[in-house]
């Protein structure tokens, strides 16, 4: 039976996000500190879509994906449309894989996710939705994969297709080995993904070994592509397709060929970017005391030593060298006194740090550390 939707939600506030610099990203991320804001951003972008080319052309083409992560810019979606916001009887969708095989009616099934969690809440045409057939006989697939294909194209392509990945950095169900040219058709799922499924089908055992997905050629087509992450799990895939080279061995990675792609990510999904993870080497970090905190601790960490030994060398060989010459302005000690470390530092102020544990000075120029009972007054 379809779950009651959520109650309407009332206007809210703007939705903050984390700026920082982007070097070291291959594509647009916007991250945000405040999970529920995510599914707030991408639902507010779907209606958009949905309204200009319901506007411009009388129909919008949606690609949909099912799993945990784009559950609340469904829940977002329903709400929206109960407030009257959002009318979905010109939207045409296409979902971007199904289990093989896979009766609908399974509770395993991506057809019933897709009406238990969207579409019986909406006024969407039940003709208008299309989900790969995981009960289509074998001796046919390619056809009706090719079918598939031809059914999007017919539509007009697809003007927004939202993604989540998975921990192989799967989009959709190509797993690693998928090639940019990949079409719709039928693949047999990585033992990570099929692991990753246990716990929904009581034993990996249970879990399909195969599956009918979207290629990655054809998600490339879609006009404009929104790739969803959320959680500590997440992080270390979302870097590697965000920041690595373009592979085959992970998917994801082939949406940096794509010119409106943008991955949404919570803080935990967005951990292990650059920017978030170790700001301090990248060029124009805004050099706060946390941030000056933050970076000496990883640095402690890094060169497995107490914070106080740390050398001038081991800033230098770790990128903070920039931090030494930048910083001395920003976060001085109060009105303390000159560094008391060396003489002959061209440094006037200290810079004060703290761990959890204990805290300490270091010089901006010098780099070398004395604990505040040893500083001068
Ligand atoms: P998840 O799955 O949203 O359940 O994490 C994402 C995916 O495998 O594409």
């Amino acid at each position: 039976m379809a779950k009651a939707p959520p109650p309407a939600t009332t206007r809210r506030s703007p939705l903050t996000t984390i700026e920082s610099s982007r070097d070291r990203e291959r594509l647009r991320t916007v991250v945000f500190p405040e999970h529920s804001d995510l599914a707030i951003a991408v639902a507010d972008r779907i209606v958009e879509v949905i309204q200009r080319e319901t506007r411009a052309r009388g129909r919008v083409v949606l690609g949909l994906a099912t799993g945990s992560t784009p559950l609340g810019v469904y829940e977002e979606l329903i709400r929206r449309h109960q407030a009257g916001e959002v009318d979905f009887s010109h939207v045409i969708t296409f979902n971007l894989d199904e289990y093989y095989p896979m009766t609908p009616d399974s509770p395993h099934s991506y057809h019933r996710y897709m009406w238990e969690n969207f579409f019986s809440h909406v006024n969407i045409a039940k003709e208008n939705v299309h989900i790969p057939e995981g009960v289509t006989p074998r001796e046919r697939v390619v056809d009706a994969c090719a079918a598939y294909e031809d059914a999007i194209r017919a539509a007009g392509g697809i003007d927004f297709q939202l993604l989540g990945i998975g921990k192989t950095g799967h989009v959709g169900f190509n797993e690693p080995g998928s090639d940019a040219a990949s079409r719709t058709r039928i693949v047999t799922l990585d033992t990570l993904t099929r692991k990753d499924a246990g716990a929904d089908f009581f034993g990996v055992e249970n879990v399909p070994r195969e599956a009918i997905t979207m290629g990655v050629a054809t998600i490339l087509d879609a006009k404009e592509i929104a790739l969803l992450a959320t959680g500590e799990h997440k992080a270390g895939i979302v870097a590697r397709a965000v920041e690595g080279e373009i592979s085959t061995d992970v998917a994801a990675t082939f949406l940096q060929r794509h010119q409106s792609a943008t991955f949404y990510l919570d803080l935990p999904a967005a951990a292990e970017l650059t920017r978030i993870n170790t700001p301090w080497i990248l060029e124009g970090v805004d050099w706060t005391p946390a941030m000056v905190e933050r970076s000496v601790v990883w640095l402690a960490e890094r060169a497995n030593k107490a914070v106080l030994k740390l050398s001038a060398r081991d800033y230098a060989e770790h990128q903070l060298s920039p931090f030494k010459c930048s910083i001395g302005c920003a976060t001085r000690f109060g009105d303390g006194p000159s560094c008391p470390t060396t003489s002959g530092c061209s440094c006037s102020r200290p810079i004060r740090t703290t761990t959890s544990s204990r805290w300490a000075a270091f010089c901006a120029s010098c780099g070398k550390t004395k604990t505040r009972s040893s500083w001068p007054t």
